[in-house]
């Protein structure tokens, strides 16, 4: 006994911070919103970016179609606009779809000013089209790699400035607050506890999909800032809002593999198991119809014939122009022995984006001083119950860039540095600190257990169709896990799985909050919109889950 409480005293001794770290700006995550935003603090002061896993490990990275903007001569911002508040079924906040829609074409042309290489049709910038959207405007790059093409032009740029540190498989704890000011995040790198005090911190930790079973989203997607954000006490919106994409890959063998709208917007089309084409049935637009409307009338389908997927089918078009626009998708099919250009493609929804988040205002600002959100993990108000396709790498450079601005902008001391040496960056822990404290007691968790339980329960419960019984077996099946959010932490998995249960949590009480069915929230037991359909659900610590007007 002697022997293992040396062992868990040592453990905990490495678990304790050994140092303070200070920057004026400290941004968590590393994907466009949080690239974005560092490079417009960068100029203004010492920045540190932090991403869990590698630099370019995000869904940024994974991004395929394209990023929406109003550039083509056939286009308009006022289109893009109405395009997007009708995605969005009239939960869109229109300030903030007007900000998205202006400021994007500014945010694009300096982008490319930086280097990034848009395809074009012979000096020309190419515009394919996607889901619900009335013009051709998504930009796209090298086919199918457009995230690939941003991350590395925005990093590029970012490395420009040496006030920027980054500090990689670093995972954020939670946020340090002092009288509703965030004044910085604790961090878990290598076994020790690291606090970063800043000015002002912004939180662009991406989405959850990792919350189910079925998703399109890396590893790294598991909720971790809205979890941290809601324990800290900020105000988050629209939780129960997940948009699930029509098209991934279904194959037992392969993984969960996007195949991107653009394929549809370049003339693709959905069969049922029968080779049936289906979509002209369920909307005028076919299978250009909103997100929400082909995903379920994928699943329909796949009830029909009893079916585990549907086919989207390539192979009348013409086969070099698949290749050539679809490079990475074409390739990666093959190697599942799938030739797209010949083969109908089999493919189900997955869990994709979600567009609830910390809720935040026009310049990216919460609740909490001194806490900015941008990105997927933030709540602008700008996709509404369905993000239009192709809104989001727009929404993290547009927002990214605003949070940004704003961040340089505040005005306050710099962060509390109890007992710290003037001048120095990297401080020993004044003795007045608090730091959450990290307990070796955790091995009794099967926390890869929970975590498949979690999102298998997720998929069938909570997914593309809901209803009250559903949610409320979910409901209750999390209670059980409750023990595990009280627990102490000692790894990033464990940290991780609180945070999946957190936000698993908001989105359980959100939906049941919603009655009614309204873009991507579908109520079997509600189908019609419900006289709520215009609020918003509002989560926060203390608090149970209630509408909001705003
Ligand atoms: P991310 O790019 O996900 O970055 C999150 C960052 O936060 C990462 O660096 C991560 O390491 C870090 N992080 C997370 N948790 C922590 C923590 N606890 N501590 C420290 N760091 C943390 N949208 C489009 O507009 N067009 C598309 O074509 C498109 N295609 C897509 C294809 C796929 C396969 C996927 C998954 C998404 C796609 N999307 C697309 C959606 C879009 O890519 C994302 O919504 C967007 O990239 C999110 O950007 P972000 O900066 O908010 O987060
Ligand atoms: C895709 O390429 O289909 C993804 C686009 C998006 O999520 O906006």
């Amino acid at each position: 006994m002697q022997t293992v409480d040396l062992i868990l005293k040592s453990l905990y001794i490495s678990l304790m911070p050994r140092s303070v770290k200070t920057a004026d700006f400290l941004i968590i995550g590393g994907g466009v919103a949080g690239l974005r935003a560092a490079i417009e603090v960068a100029p203004k002061g010492s920045v540190v970016v932090l991403t869990k896993d590698k630099p370019a490990e995000s869904s940024t990275g994974y991004a395929q179609g394209g990023i929406a903007v109003a550039l083509s001569d056939e286009d308009e911002v006022g289109i893009h606009h109405r395009d997007t508040i009708k995605a969005g079924n009239g939960l869109c906040k229109e300030e903030a779809v007007k900000v998205l829609v202006e400021e994007g074409p500014a945010v694009i042309l300096e982008l490319i000013s930086w280097g990034a290489e848009f395809d074009r049709e012979g000096s020309r910038l190419a515009f394919t089209r996607e889901a619900a959207h009335s013009r051709r405007r998504i930009l796209h790059a090298h086919g199918d790699s457009t995230g690939k093409e941003l991350e590395r032009v925005l990093i590029k740029k970012v490395r420009t400035f040496p006030s920027v540190s980054r500090y990689d498989f670093a995972f954020t704890t939670d946020l340090i607050i002092e009288d509703n000011r965030c004044v910085g995040a604790v961090v878990l790198k290598d076994k020790e506890v690291i606090p970063i005090y800043a000015k002002a911190v912004i939180l662009a930790t991406g989405g959850a999909g990792q919350l189910y079973s079925r998703t399109t989203n890396p590893l790294i997607a598991t909720g971790d800032g809205i979890a941290i954000a809601y324990r800290a006490g900020a105000v988050l919106d629209d939780m129960e809002f997940i948009q699930f994409h029509p098209t991934t890959l279904y194959s037992p063998s392969a993984p969960q593999f996007l195949l991107s709208e653009a394929m549809r917007g370049e003339g693709a089309i959905l069969k049922n198991i029968h080779g049936k084409r289906f979509m002209p049935q369920y909307h005028e637009m076919a299978e250009l119809a909103p997100r929400d409307i082909v995903t379920r009338a994928i699943i329909s389908e796949m009830v029909k014939t009893k079916a585990k997927h549907v086919y989207l089918d390539l192979t009348h078009l013409d086969k070099d122009f698949v290749k050539r626009r679809f490079p990475g998708i074409y390739s990666t099919c093959l190697l599942f022995d799938i030739d797209i250009t010949e083969d109908l493609i089999p493919v189900c929804p997955a869990a994709h984006y979600i567009m609830g988040g910390v809720k935040s205002g026009l310049n990216g600002e919460t609740n909490i001083n001194g806490l900015f959100a941008a990105g997927e993990a933030a709540c602008t108000g700008v996709h509404g119950a369905n993000r239009l396709a192709s809104n989001s790498l727009l929404e993290g450079m547009v927002y990214g860039a605003r949070a940004g601005k704003a961040a340089s902008e505040l005005r306050v001391e710099p962060a509390p540095l109890r007992g710290a040496r003037a001048g120095s960056s990297e401080l020993r822990v004044p003795k007045s600190l608090k730091i959450p404290k990290f307990k070796i007691q955790n091995s009794k968790i099967d926390i890869e257990k929970i975590r498949s339980s979690l999102r298998r329960l997720m998929w069938n419960k909570v997914g593309i169709i809901r209803c009250k019984e559903s949610l409320t077996t979910a409901k209750e099946k999390l209670r059980e896990w409750d023990s595990i959010l009280k627990a102490g932490f000692t790894s990033r998995a464990e940290l991780e799985l609180k945070n999946m249960l957190t936000t698993a949590n908001l989105i359980v009480e959100s939906a049941l909050l919603r009655e009614g069915s309204i873009g991507a929230h579908y109520r079997s037991d509600f189908k019609e919109k419900g006289e709520n359909w215009q609020r918003h659900a509002l989560c926060q610590k203390g608090r149970a889950v209630e509408w909001s007007n705003a």
